[in-house]
């Protein structure tokens, strides 16, 4: 995790590079820092904490001189998060400065090699070797010195490197770590991510592993770790600052939840055409499908969720085998993949180390590889064989809301999409699915607009500390989407359970006034959860029913009620969501949490 910024150009850097930490926050939040280059040297501000420490410390950037510099915002892996093993860190002599994201496994060797030679380390960081390295090979040549370092390195990392020598000069460096470069007018950035970037350049190179980017205000040149020059293309993107704030919004996760509809309208829309779905970005011919006799689905946190809602429809439409396993699991567990494989890969980021190491794993074994990704270029949508971008533009909030049902809405799509290529759907059901697909954006407002109490309900169950949910089939899968928004932004302890286990031990939990929030939305198994709310209510459970619109059978056990809007029974995972995530926001709310920066968490996960 972690995020990295640089910049050089005519103005001041350090305001410039706290803006776009500030962006990056999302990232990390245990310390910030900031390094800048004047005539005097290299000056360096750190605070540990979230990054108003360290804008505090340094006046918004006003009190670091020079116009040239990196900054970082923490995710501690080695050490604590404290202002000693905060980035940026110097070399001995002071010549360099250097921020890194990323995990330099070889580090503890490096360091022994380094200290052997006289070198004293000030902090407990895998990165510090990085810097004293520089420092060690550095003869006046930045270059050959940035070349010989990152030959050294055994592991991940995005680097910004700062030389006091070198006026005017900023080096990233990319390894298995996002990182970009913004092209701007008479001075140039890079940063982990665009949105550090965006309230100042529209132009970006996407660097890949093994490339190096040389800064100066009035060139970019890339390399590679071999150091030879490298022609890169620019890609302009469409969005602009506006989408990355908060617009009258008191926190990003609510205005993502409520820009839900207008990002399943741009996710959807433009591929549906006369009725058909087209999926321009998936190049699969029919020789191909007919290979594919088995598919799998990977990914963590929500988007492995939403992959869970994937295996129910795809299954279910096209009667094809379909698994759907966490990336931290399916990389190490041999799995049997081969090339009649069709391995569809789910990230928000595209930068999710595990889903990367899993995607290259089934990769290897001959999968054909299908990303879902929201952020284009990103590493994900780069190795994949296909990709359909998910539209949701930037989300900002760590917890995810309109990541996650875009990602839902894109599953339905796909599965309807496949079984219509094998033969699985006549012409009228396909014309009555696609046509439910296209409500989706309308289904996902009524579903926000029929809930005004959501914040009543957070009032009354906040102050409980362990809170149950239970669902069947679909209603099961998206009982682990917001069990999971629950827990990550309120910090209550929260499990999704299928209803049919309860019995099997779960049900031992349940006592006077244990909240269990139960989704029975799928009406087929509708009388099946009536039993199991029944089971938990003679317990003394207090219930909160999730259901389709109109249902009154509900009322005779329920305490209380929330409806969604009826579609299609095997899309309900898409309006089922959103109460629970405005649930979990309300409930975080009543809580005094820090909603858009939950502890401990970082929303693109770049470390195993
Ligand atoms: C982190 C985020 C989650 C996200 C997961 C996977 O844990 O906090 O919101 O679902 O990573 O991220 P990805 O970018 O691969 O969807």
């Amino acid at each position: 995790m972690c995020g990295i910024v640089g910049f050089t150009g005519s103005q001041q850097a350090a305001p410039i590079l706290l803006d776009g930490l500030k962006k990056l926050e999302y990232r990390g939040y245990d310390s910030a820092g900031i390094a800048a280059l004047c005539d005097s040297g290299i000056h360096m501000e750190k605070a540990s904490g979230k990054i108003k420490n360290l804008d505090a410390k340094i006046d918004g950037g006003k009190a670091l001189e020079g116009n040239c510099g990196i900054g970082h915002t923490r995710w501690a892996t080695h050490g604590a998060p404290t202002d000693e093993n905060a980035h940026p860190h110097l070399s001995n002599g002071g010549d360099f400065a250097l921020v890194h994201n990323g995990i330099i496994e070889n580090y503890a060797a490096l360091r022994e090699e380094l200290i052997a030679k006289g070198v004293t380390f000030k902090s407990e960081t895998d990165t510090e070797v990085v810097v004293q390295l520089l420092e060690q090979y550095y003869d006046g040549d930045l270059k050959a010195a940035v070349l010989k370092t990152v030959g050294r390195l055994e592991g991940a990392y995005a680097l910004g490197i700062l030389c006091a020598h070198e006026p005017g000069r900023v080096i990233a460096a990319r390894q298995a770590a996002p990182l970009i470069v913004g092209v701007g007018v008479g001075e140039n950035y890079f940063g982990s991510d665009v949105t550090a970037m965006v309230a100042h350049t529209k132009n970006f190179i996407y660097l890949e592993d093994g490339e190096i980017a040389d800064l100066t205000p009035d060139k970019v040149t890339i390399y590679t770790d071999l150091g030879e020059e490298v022609e890169k293309p620019i890609t302009r993107i469409t969005w602009d600052v506006a989408a990355a704030e908060k617009g009258g919004y008191d926190h990003f996760m609510l205005k993502e939840i409520m820009e839900q509809p207008n990002a399943i309208k741009s996710t959807i829309e433009p591929r549906i055409q006369n009725g058909e779905i087209v999926l321009d970005d998936f190049h699969l011919t029919d020789e191909d499908l007919k290979q594919i006799n088995k598919i799998m689905i990977t990914a963590c946190g929500s988007a492995f969720y939403a992959g869970s809602v994937g295996k129910y429809v795809i299954e279910r439409l096209c009667r094809i085998p379909v698994e759907a396993d966490l990336a931290s699991e399916l990389r190490y567990r041999d799995p049997l993949v081969d090339e009649h494989t069709l391995l569809v890969v789910v990230s928000q980021s595209g930068e999710t180390a595990d889903t990367i190491a899993a995607m290259k794993e089934c990769k290897a074994r001959g999968a054909r590889i299908l990303a879902i990704v929201n952020v284009v270029g990103s590493t994900i949508a780069r190795l994949a064989d296909d990709v359909i971008y998910t539209w949701a533009g930037p989300e900002i909030a760590v917890a995810t809301t309109k990541g996650y049902t875009t990602q839902v809405a894109v599953m339905d799509m796909l599965a309807v999409y496949l079984a219509r290529r094998l033969g699985r759907l006549d012409d009228a059901e396909y014309a009555r699915l696609v046509d439910e697909i296209q409500q989706f954006p309308s289904l996902v407002q009524r579903a926000i607009d029929l809930n005004p109490n959501i914040q009543g309900l957070a009032k009354k169950y906040y102050n409980h500390n362990n809170i149950f949910f239970i669902g069947r089939n679909l209603d099961y899968a998206a009982c682990m989407e917001g069990s999971l928004k629950l827990k990550e932004i309120s910090y209550l302890h929260s499990e999704a359970y299928a209803a049919g286990e309860l019995k099997h031990g779960t049900i031992a939990l349940i006592e006077e006034d244990r909240p269990v929030i139960a989704l029975a939305c799928y009406e087929a198994l509708f009388d099946k959860m009536m039993s199991n709310i029944k089971e938990v209510k003679a317990r003394g459970a207090q219930v909160l029913a999730v259901v389709l619109e109109g249902n009154r059978q509900i009322f005779a056990e329920a305490d209380d009620v929330i409806f969604i809007p009826k579609t299609e029974p095997m899309f309900n995972s898409l309006p089922e969501i959103i109460p629970l995530q405005l649930f979990a926001y309300y409930v975080a709310r009543e809580n005094g949490c820090d909603i858009d920066k939950p502890k401990n968490l970082a929303k693109s996960v770049t470390v195993e």
